[in-house]
């Protein structure tokens, strides 16, 4: 069956270019020759209407609020006790895990828990207060200096080493970072405990008084790294490829992906949203003003937590994250004024023109932080923490792309708006 055609007519001429779909109602029309061929480019400074890559991890229909992981949908992930290493293997290496695959990467992740102690000393000379996504970006960059062994990966055993010691070694790193910003003594990770349980010990045990993870809260850090694993061609996902097409290493490229993760449009947000919802809560400004604020062109305030380039409806995340607060503060018996707040703000902004007109919904982050802050984990370290979930899906997309034949060093073209030839003056004649 020949490819369907598109027909791109310009200066007299008829260009025929191949139309592909993909496996859901998605299609794209192929330019790769268009330039080499024609001369001509095409204009998407957002990328917001170019593939990248052919990718088979995750699917999101924004128009109707759809995500799946290698298929699954996402709410299926929301179950009793949700499990992030489970999703992590799944999206890294394409299908669930059988009970031996998830027990053999479970004791990888044991194995690889502790820093090499050159990489744990950096904590000594780093200000106790570096921003945690800083240091975050660095430490991954530097485990490049004290694993070479994992600067070339070649087949789906040092994958699976290279990816146990990114995803165990960040949850170390983060636990330390909390803990120097405290001047706490690090507490090391104990390799009997499950991972998001070892996490919260390394956050919040001292020295002969472990700390008790409750099975609610536990289960809750897993659902909230779940809804983070991956995104398709995020922001920092893309980082991840672009640095990962110059066959730059796994660690290099996932320091990238933390590095543009860090920008407050992005996984930054999560970080503002809670700001936004302090500030209400110390009185400093009332909900309606916030949404004033964000709707005036003349203010550079955003409804942090809203809106999003794919979802022109409900984030199903933002969706499984406001479900998730009620259940964790109901089996804790607390409550969070935060939260009201965050309600009233979306019943506010939904029932809004300048909302509903340009389809801002809840996204990720607009729940995300009230659930880690009600885990104990500080504001400062919400970004890290979507960091920490998000580290399988860019080792999945870097993998993808490294093991795909076709895969070339990406390089965009630009459109040049700049001087005509032009003579150099010596300095004598300025
Ligand atoms: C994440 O891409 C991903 O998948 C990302 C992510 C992932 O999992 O990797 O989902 C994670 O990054 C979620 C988004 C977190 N960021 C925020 O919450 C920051 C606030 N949101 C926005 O800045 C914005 O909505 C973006 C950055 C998320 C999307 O920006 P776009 O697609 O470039 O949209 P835009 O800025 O062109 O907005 C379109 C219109 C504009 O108004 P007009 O010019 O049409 O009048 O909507 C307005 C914008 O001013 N708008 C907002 C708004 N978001 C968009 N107005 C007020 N508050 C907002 N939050």
């Amino acid at each position: 069956m020949s490819t369907p055609q598109a027909k791109l007519f310009i200066d007299h001429k008829e260009i025929p270019l191949s139309v592909y779909s993909g496996t859901q109602d998605d299609r794209a029309i192929d330019i790769t020759k268009l330039y080499d061929e024609h001369h001509i480019m095409t204009y998407d400074p957002s990328l917001g209407n170019t593939a990248i890559c052919r990718s088979e991890i995750t699917y999101i229909d924004g128009g109707k609020g759809i995500l799946r992981y290698r298929g699954i949908p996402l709410e299926q992930f929301d179950r009793p006790t949700p499990n992030f290493i489970e999703v992590a293997w799944m999206l890294i290496f394409g299908r669930l895990p059988n009970k031996t695959e998830l027990d053999e990467f479970r004791s990888l992740l044991s194995e690889h828990e502790l820093l090499h102690e050159g990489l744990r000393n950096q904590f000594q000379v780093l200000p106790a207060k570096a921003p945690p996504m800083a240091i975050l970006s660095a430490m991954i960059s530097m485990m490049a200096c004290y694993y070479e062994e994992f600067l070339t990966v070649v087949d789906d055993q040092s994958i699976a080493e290279a990816s146990a010691r990114l995803i165990s070694k960040v949850r170390t790193i983060a636990a330390f970072t909390h803990r120097r910003s405290l001047g706490l003594p690090f507490i090391y990770p104990d390799p009997g405990m499950r991972y998001c349980a070892n996490f919260l010990h390394m956050m919040f045990s001292i020295p002969y008084r472990q700390f008790t993870v409750e099975p609610e809260i536990e289960d809750a850090l897993n659902l909230v790294l779940i809804l983070h694993a991956d995104h398709e061609q995020n922001c920092s996902t893309s980082a991840v490829r672009v640095v990962g097409s110059a066959q730059a290493n796994l660690f290099a490229s996932c320091s990238a992906g933390v590095s543009a993760l860090w920008g407050p449009l992005h996984g930054g947000a999560n970080v503002k949203v809670m700001e936004m919802l302090e500030s209400i809560y110390r009185g400093g400004r009332k909900p309606e003003d916030c949404i004033e604020a964000a709707k005036d062109k003349t203010n550079p305030f955003r409804l942090f937590g809203f809106g999003h380039r794919v979802y022109k409806n409900y984030d199903p995340r933002a969706k499984i994250l406001k479900k998730a607060c009620d259940r964790v503060f109901a089996k804790l018996k607390t409550q969070d004024p935060l939260l009201n707040i965050a309600r009233e703000l979306e019943e506010r902004a939904l029932a809004d023109d300048y909302f509903v007109e340009r389809k801002l919904y809840p996204n990720v982050d607009f729940y995300s932080g009230i659930l880690l802050r009600a885990m104990g984990i500080p504001t400062d370290m919400f970004t890290v923490m979507f960091a920490i979930g998000r580290l399988p899906g860019w080792i999945a997309q870097w993998k993808e792309a490294h093991e795909n034949p076709g895969t070339r060093i990406i390089r965009p073209r630009q459109l040049y708006v700049g001087n005509p030839e032009t003579r150099y003056v010596p300095i004598e004649e300025r």
